[in-house]
């Protein structure tokens, strides 16, 4: 693949502007054998492998990827839409070529696997992968994820038993219920569920009588939010993640 083609395919710009950059000498291409050092290529059509290439544009290292997949460790008061109304984006936490990504739909980048509300944290997957999105948010796909809640009140066991009973909410007469729900202190419970209803996990909890006071997404399909991801970072998924997380039995 020409290497004005790899940087349009990685978010770099239109095909003009990454051409440009090429041959103005922005871009280096680390050698696939001697791994530590970039040469500069200003051959805008010089063909590389796009697979486990690695760049440096303007200075800056960039791992390319056929596909993106990543995972963000969201912090609270960041809104998952595009053009948030009250708090910052989610993708302003992003590097712009993540963001700018050209794709088969009409809108451009990474897109979120669902939604998480501005004061949940935790973790979000994002990719540019239309059928890996479809795969872990459709509720017929059953992909387990789990919360960790924080109540106002203390939990009791007949509240736990009405979240794996089922409970009711306003807007559907079909009763969700959690798959797994753990008591694991007075005031917090991990509570997994199978499907992403509007709020769901503050409207469960509601329903049982007790409130959502700190709400965090620690793992989805057998994938937890790794420690070492600080509040606010991305990084890219590997293969090994990405098996983990379509499984459906946590
Ligand atoms: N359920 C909620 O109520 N909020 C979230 O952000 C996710 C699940």
């Amino acid at each position: 693949m020409q290497l004005q083609d790899i940087l349009y395919s990685q978010g770099f710009g239109t095909r003009r502007v990454c051409a440009g950059l090429v041959q103005q000498g922005w871009v280096e291409v680390r050698d696939p054998v001697q791994q530590s050092s970039f040469e500069i290529c200003k051959d805008a059509t010089a063909d590389f492998d796009l697979h486990g290439l690695v760049l440096r544009v303007q200075g800056v290292e960039w791992q390319c990827h056929l596909k993106a997949y990543v995972l963000l460790n969201k912090p609270a008061g960041t809104e998952c839409s595009q053009k948030p109304s009250t708090y910052p984006s989610i993708y302003t936490l992003l590097p712009p070529p993540l963001r700018q990504r050209p794709t088969k739909s009409a809108v451009q980048g990474v897109q979120a696997v669902g939604r998480l509300d501005q004061d949940t944290t935790g973790m979000l997957l994002l990719s540019d992968d239309g059928q890996f999105i479809h795969r872990l948010s459709s509720p017929k796909k059953h992909v387990p994820k789990v919360y960790q809640v924080t109540t106002k009140h203390p939990i009791d066991a007949s509240q736990i038993e009405r979240l794996l009973a089922g409970v009711v909410l306003d807007d559907d007469p079909k009763s969700v219920r959690a798959a797994a729900c753990e008591r694991r202190d007075t005031h917090r419970l991990d509570l997994t569920l199978t499907e992403g209803k509007y709020h769901q996990v503050k409207r469960m909890i509601a329903a049982v009588g007790n409130r959502v006071e700190g709400l965090h997404r620690s793992r989805i399909g057998g994938l937890d939010l790794p420690a070492d991801l600080p509040t606010g970072g991305w990084r890219w998924l590997g293969p090994e993640e990405l098996d983990l997380l379509s499984r459906v039995d946590g």
